[in-house]
């Protein structure tokens, strides 16, 4: 989604606008544009394509003197990817700039009244409107011209905003699109992400909902909507910039998937003590907690995936029913939400609009929600009424590869804090369960170092078609996410099919050299895998497996057998994606593929 990035004070504003775009890259994007006030006007350069190329165009920002501006990623919505649509836009005189990550949703009627108006258009996106109405609202007073523009706006929005002749302000404003603004002694910065400005400032404000900022040389002021001064506190961040870079892998995406042993440890080593799962941050008492009938889980892709996982743990060790729902779909279905119901949100980066929507409509409904979060200070964590925090620290990748381990962990956590306060799983089976939960960083650090292996089993698929993962039960829930992870990346066709649902249709495209990546890693479900594979087998299927060290009557049944060390089968999924995480990242590699950029793919989908 769309990364913006400002800058007021003592230094070149451009080249810091340039460096900190860069941090938001893994954002996804397609052009980027920068508005910079020389002295005397605002200065717009814009490039289709990668911020090199708006470097370049720049000279890294040289060609562009002055001391405040914004800059903007675009991920396009409104309009192709092109010079015209991308921001900053302009009103018709170029004297206020603005840069926009959302949608406006009522930009048409907007539009068209301006244009009754006389006001020209020159793109097609929905944020010119925004430009051409602060223009209209604009008597010399910036602050009324935006809240007179945010009461007629319907929709979601991150805005940086220039006015000419007030050339020691730059402003912006926020609903439902992220929004950071940092302060340092060299002057104010706003971003839509931490790294972004984490080179030049620990100091911090997350700016909410309907809040408009004033920044200047020396610092900032905060207002409400009805334009009174609000008093904010700042934030100390304390991870480091380095978190967020490369440390000598070839991308963000294999780091990351390095890093999951670590991930693992730092989600679940604070929760537990004296070997007891404690969650403070539930915010419940085990009463209140044994006293939940239903857990709701909405969440959207990898995260989904996680959800759907977390369902068969839940259920499995604590025995209360779970649903889970894709948000785009939760929010829109009417759900009936029973009394006593928890509605679990699930986000790597805390803003995804349809998971932020969906926990925002059970709360209208009266209903708690939990967030299982990794960006600290998001807004699902921030509106959550409980937030389990995953520490997985910055994912730049676009494929996420620990966040979602992490949130297993997380989930785990809370299969087994539920099933010790519901009484279904009883000391010693909660200290074993502990104990395997202790042992998957290792677990997963043993399967990273098959590697090799799996890079050169995909190599030999770089061309392929089709790919198939098939599993029953928790391994079902794992095939959903190794398919994602090949599919987003390598751009390989691929589904995910619960291995017995198959034959019902999906078996047809199966033909001769087809692989079908097959995971079994549930004892009592070794068997029925064994001739689901024998039928693909039949019909021409290469197999891949998937399964326990023990299962080795899998030698025999598939072509190619991934081995994983033994754990409860509850968390086996923590462990089975480590080969399927790999063998994703190897085909795209192969491919040539752009790995932690994948095409038309965004980190953090921000917008319906
Ligand atoms: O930030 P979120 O966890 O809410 O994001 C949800 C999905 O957009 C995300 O998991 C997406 O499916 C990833 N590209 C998967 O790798």
């Amino acid at each position: 989604m769309c990364g913006i990035v400002g800058y007021i004070g003592s230094r070149q504003a451009a080249p810091i606008i340039l460096d900190g775009l860069s941090k938001l890259e893994y954002r996804g994007y397609d052009s980027a544009g920068m508005a910079v006030f020389d002295g005397e006007h605002i200065q717009i350069r814009k490039a289709v394509g990668r911020l090199k190329v708006l470097e370049n165009l720049t000279h890294g920002g040289e060609t562009m003197k002055g001391y405040m501006g914004i800059g903007h990623t675009r991920w396009a919505t409104h309009g192709a990817p092109n010079n015209m649509n991308s921001h900053p836009h302009l009103n018709t005189a170029q004297t206020i700039a603005v840069v926009h990550n959302g949608i406006i949703e009522n930009y048409i009627p907007l539009k068209k009244k301006l244009m009754d108006k006389g006001y020209q258009f020159v793109s097609e996106t929905d944020t010119e409107v925004l430009a051409h109405l602060l223009d209209y609202y604009y008597k010399d007073n910036p602050l009324e011209a935006i809240t007179k523009v945010l009461h007629r706006v319907e929709g979601s929005y991150a805005l940086g905003i220039l006015f000419a002749d007030h050339p020691e302000e730059i402003y912006a404003v926020r609903k439902d699109s992220p929004l950071i603004a940092g302060v340092s002694a060299e002057g104010c910065f706003i971003a839509s992400d931490v790294p972004a400005i984490l080179k030049y400032t620990r100091t911090v404000y997350y700016v909410d909902n309907q809040e408009v900022v004033k920044l200047g040389k020396d610092g900032m002021k905060f207002y409400s909507v009805d334009e009174e001064e609000i008093t904010k506190e700042a934030v100390r961040i304390d991870w480091d910039a380095d978190a967020a870079e490369k440390a000598g892998y070839e991308h963000f995406m294999l780091k990351e998937m390095y890093e999951q042993p670590k991930t693992v440890t730092d989600t679940i080593s604070p929760r537990i003590r004296d070997d007891k799962i404690v969650i403070e941050e539930l915010k419940m008492t085990d009463e209140e907690l044994a006293a939940v009938k239903k857990l709701h889980i909405v969440a959207c892709g990898s995260a989904y995936h996680a959800g759907v996982t977390g369902k068969y743990v839940i259920e499995g060790l604590a025995r209360v029913p779970v649903e889970v729902d894709v948000a785009s779909e939760f929010r829109y279905r009417n759900p009936i939400l029973e009394e006593d119901s928890l509605v679990i949100v699930i986000s790597q980066s805390g803003e995804t609009a349809d998971t932020l929507a969906a926990m925002r409509e059970s709360q209208a409904r009266g209903f708690k929600v939990l967030g299982i979060v990794n960006v600290v200070g998001s807004s699902i964590a921030r509106e959550a009424d409980a937030c389990l925090y995953t520490w997985a620290g910055p994912e730049i990748a676009v494929a996420t590869t620990k966040a979602y381990s992490a949130q297993l962990a997380a989930l785990y956590l809370l299969a087994i804090k539920l099933g010790v306060v519901r009484k279904t799983i009883h000391e010693e089976n909660a200290s074993e369960l502990i104990r395997d939960l202790r042992r998957l960083p290792d677990q997963i650090e043993l399967l990273l170092g098959q590697k090799g292996k799996i890079q050169r089993f995909a190599n030999r698929y770089v061309g392929a078609k089709d790919i198939f993962f098939i599993g029953r039960g928790i391994d079902y829930a794992i095939s959903l996410e190794g398919s994602l992870k090949l599919k987003e990346i390598s751009y390989v066709h691929s589904e995910a099919y619960a291995a017995g649902e198959l034959k019902h249709g999906t078996i047809s495209l199966i033909e001769e050299g087809t692989l079908v990546v097959a995971v079994s890693t549930q004892p009592k479900l070794y068997q029925k895998m064994i001739s689901n594979i024998v039928e693909v087998k039949a019909r021409g299927a290469f197999v891949m497996a998937v399964t326990n060290e023990e299962n080795k009557a899998m030698e025999k049944a598939s072509d190619y057998c991934v081995y994983l060390p033994e754990t409860n089968p509850y968390f086996a999924n923590s462990l089975a994606i480590i080969p399927l995480q790999l063998f994703g990242y190897y085909v795209a590699v192969g491919k040539g593929c752009d790995v932690d950029k994948p095409r038309n793919l965004a980190k953090s989908v921000t917008v319906e």
